[in-house]
């Protein structure tokens, strides 16, 4: 019944509705089965598989931004994610850009948004954050618009959430405020993460660090923002956030804001294999952007990625459409021979 439910709720119905308003009413659904889900099996065991030592039942996380505020993380794990990722939050309150600020391009299987971190702020999430999670839950943190010390919210942001969350990532890669990418420039990106890596290491339970970095980036750039990830204790990066570039379009046409979904798939990967190429052993890598089948997922892991997150097709699709990839993606392991995520983690890249 709920899977029905859920299913007419996540695409015969919310996809013929005004794009912000439809995302607000799958949140007020969420909000509701947030009071009531239990903690539950889910994936198959071939799917279980560690990110930076945090054990998840399946590497298919749900990626920042749909849950901004951090109120519905155990009704998403309960759709059948393997972890997921709430915010971007930031220090103080702000209702970001305005609208219409999302838009659907269906031809395109993907979607534009402008969002600009709308959000409650810290001291809300720290409030709602605070319930037993009924898997692991990874808080990503940005800087207020109006901040008139960028480096400083985050390291606020850090020191106020950090301890509430399985894992925290740092992102310097919205598009939708302005020069916040400016941020992935080297000396800036060192004096954020040597702040709150040093406030982790005076943290009693220290948390897994990621940085969330742009598809729009030279190799050049990669290379530097993963060799100052190296030398201050970041675990991992999440790769990657929208793109800028209206080439990666069918029709390529101008927009303002970012980009996700289909169109984001070569630019991501693209990231994705330098990244794997290039990292320390012990550097974790999280693959996103235009992931709409077991494949897809698959194609990520064998070229590096520990795990994956989706927003975009979870939006056209649905939650069924989730465990439908996790039937498939165990199957294409299985058919090449391996027994966990971990073998395959790097195969075409080996
Ligand atoms: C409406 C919308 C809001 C988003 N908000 C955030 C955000 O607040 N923080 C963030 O790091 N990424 C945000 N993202 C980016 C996603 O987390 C993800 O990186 C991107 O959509 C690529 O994945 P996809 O192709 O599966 O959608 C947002 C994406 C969308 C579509």
């Amino acid at each position: 019944m709920l899977n029905i439910l859920h299913h007419y709720l996540g695409t015969k119905i919310l996809n013929r509705i005004e794009p912000e308003i439809s995302h607000s009413i799958a949140l007020c659904y969420l909000r509701l089965l947030n009071q009531f889900v239990r903690k539950k099996k889910f994936g198959a065991s071939t799917l279980k598989t560690q990110i930076a030592g945090m054990e998840v039942p399946s590497p298919i996380g749900l990626a920042a931004g749909f849950d901004k505020n951090a109120e519905v993380f155990n009704a998403t794990l309960s759709l059948g994610f393997g972890f997921v990722e709430v915010g971007t939050i930031t220090p103080y309150p702000q209702t970001g850009n305005s609208k219409p600020r999302l838009f659907r391009l269906p031809e395109e299987e993907a979607l534009i948004n402008k969002m600009g971190f709308n959000n409650k702020g810290m001291l809300y999430a720290s409030k709602v954050a605070r319930k037993q999670k009924l898997g692991v839950v990874g808080v990503n943190l940005g800087a207020n618009a109006k901040s008139i010390d960028r480096i400083l919210d985050y390291t606020l942001v850090f020191e106020f959430l950090a301890q509430l969350f399985d894992y925290v990532t740092i992102n310097v890669s919205s598009p939708n405020t302005k020069n916040l990418r400016d941020l992935q420039k080297p000396e800036t990106l060192e004096k954020i993460l040597q702040n709150v890596s040093s406030i982790n290491m005076s943290l009693k339970k220290k948390v897994p660090i990621f940085i969330k970095i742009a598809p729009d980036l030279s190799i050049n750039n990669i290379t530097e923002i993963l060799n100052v990830c190296e030398e201050n204790n970041v675990s991992g990066l999440i790769a990657t956030n929208t793109t800028t570039n209206p080439s990666t379009l069918k029709k390529p046409t101008h927009f303002e804001g970012g980009l996700s979904g289909k169109p984001l798939m070569n630019p991501s990967n693209k990231i994705l294999k330098i990244l794997a190429k290039r990292k320390n052993a012990s550097t974790v890598l999280i693959g996103v952007g235009g992931i709409f089948s077991a494949k897809d997922i698959y194609d990520k892991i064998r070229m590096g990625a520990s795990a994956v997150q989706i927003y975009t097709s979870f939006v056209f699709h649905g939650p069924r459409h989730i465990k439908k990839m996790e039937v498939e993606l165990e199957n294409l392991l299985i058919n090449d021979g391996y027994s966990s995520i971990d073998g395959a983690v790097g195969a075409l890249i080996r």
